[in-house]
């Protein structure tokens, strides 16, 4: 039994312990964000470590006791810094909106200027959305897609950006399909003397395998989430020049966090060693291959993505042309029945809204961590489009689930030694 310390205290705990596993392992992960970490990540991160208390950086701690705490530390920042080749790292942020916050503490001032990409074109809450901290003390602006091809408008974010003249330009998305031009964001901030943060949350694995080009030396600031395509310990992660090292550092710890969770660090420090295998380049490029075959399949049924296609993990399906009577709630709910567990998603131009919106968003890393491939991401594309395409009818539902649990057993998540089965 897996959890048998946690149930002989806790069944209740040890129940929805073991329920997740299962689900984990019957159903298909395509939320975008997702990943199946490693179970060296998973034990890593479920270690003594948790129990720690080391405020400050290694080497320089207000705590006793920080040995251990100092070694897999520095062992997260060096195998970092060899992944993404960024001068200085912070690996002490507790998610991705929290080396979101670490930036903006570090070189803005409460009424300074945020530009970003609209929510319902991509963007993220923390890049600026009333309802997050950042929308909250600063001044936001937002710049758009174009509506005709779906990609980053760079002209409209170069004329905001000199009307608006904002403080710092986020770059990097939620929900966009296609590489980001970090280069012209970069020139755009120069033209108007603000910072540029490229947030690489969603493709800090595909930027560490060389799939994306990397925004690290180019934009003044990249943050990231350490267990989406990276698949790592959950958290964030800041990248800088040495320039902003102190300030970064500062803002981090004590700006706007305490004791760092070194258990998490721990499981960031293993998944960085495991991505510096050779192995995870084939596998970023899988995950590629696998978006392209999902979205290239979902296209011959008469869906329609946002820009036509990608270049990354994720496809961005608008429904509305082809599926009006099936919004993405919707759309969600018939596909989490089959075992197709994915999420709505507003889409540029949203004439629905964020909680009721027009699309759906389908990732590939978690299916590609289970060993998929092109055809089999044809075959979860055709589950999905006949369940889309027939959300209400029993049959169809009976038929994909089936379908589905199929798929799950040709492609277990781990192997009988309870190692994911990643074949890449
Ligand atoms: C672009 C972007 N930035 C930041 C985040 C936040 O990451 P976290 O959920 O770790 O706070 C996300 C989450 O999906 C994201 O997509």
């Amino acid at each position: 039994m897996r959890y048998h310390q946690v149930r002989q205290v806790d069944p209740a705990v040890a129940d929805a312990l073991e329920g997740e596993r299962d689900r984990q392992e019957n159903t298909l992960a395509m939320i975008a964000s997702e990943n199946h970490a490693s179970e060296a990540v998973l034990r890593a991160q479920g270690s003594e470590l948790t129990n720690k208390y080391a405020e400050g950086y290694p080497g320089h701690r207000y705590y006793a006791g920080c040995e251990y705490a100092d070694t897999v530390e520095a062992l997260a920042i060096e195998r970092a810094k060899e992944l993404w080749g960024a001068e200085h790292v912070n690996v002490q942020p507790h998610s991705g909106t929290q080396a979101n916050m670490g930036v903006y503490l570090a070189i803005l001032d409460p009424g300074d200027r945020i530009l970003s990409l609209d929510l319902t074109h991509g963007g993220h809450l923390s890049h600026g959305h009333p309802a997050n901290f950042a929308g909250q003390l600063f001044e936001v602006e937002h710049y758009g897609v174009d509506p005709e091809t779906g990609y980053v408008d760079y002209d409209d974010l170069e004329a905001r950006a000199e009307s608006f003249e904002p403080d710092v330009i986020v770059s990097g998305y939620s929900a966009y399909p296609r590489e980001v031009d970090w280069a012209r964001v970069q020139a755009v901030a120069d033209g108007v003397g603000a910072y540029h943060l490229a947030d690489i949350a969603h493709i800090t694995g595909l930027v560490a395998a060389g799939v994306h080009e990397s925004p690290v030396g180019t934009a003044d600031f990249v943050t990231g989430s350490t267990h989406k395509t990276i698949r790592a310990g959950r958290g964030g992660i800041i990248m800088c020049g040495e320039e902003h090292a102190d300030a970064i550092d500062t803002a981090v710890f004590p700006g706007c966090q305490g004791g760092p969770l070194l258990h998490n660090i721990a499981g960031k420090a293993v998944g960085f060693g495991e991505a510096l295998e050779p192995s995870f380049e084939r596998y970023a490029r899988q995950v590629v291959a696998n978006a392209e075959a999902l979205g290239d399949r979902l296209t011959d049924h008469g869906f329609s993505l946002v820009s036509g296609g990608t270049d990354t993990h994720l496809v961005l399906v608008d429904l509305r042309d082809s599926h009006p009577e099936t919004p993405g709630a919707v759309a969600e709910a018939a596909l989490e029945e089959v075992g197709v567990v994915l999420n709505k998603n507003t889409v540029p131009g949203e004439t629905r809204s964020a909680f009721d919106p027009s699309g759906i968003r389908a990732g590939t890393p978690g299916i590609t961590t289970r060993g998929m491939d092109e055809a089999a991401c044809e075959r979860v594309a055709d589950v999905i489009a006949r369940v889309v395409d027939a959300a209400h009818d029993e049959r169809v539902t009976r038929e994909a689930a089936g379908e589905v649990e199929e798929l799950c057993a040709a492609y277990p998540l781990y192997d009988g030694d309870g190692e994911l089965t990643n074949r890449w």
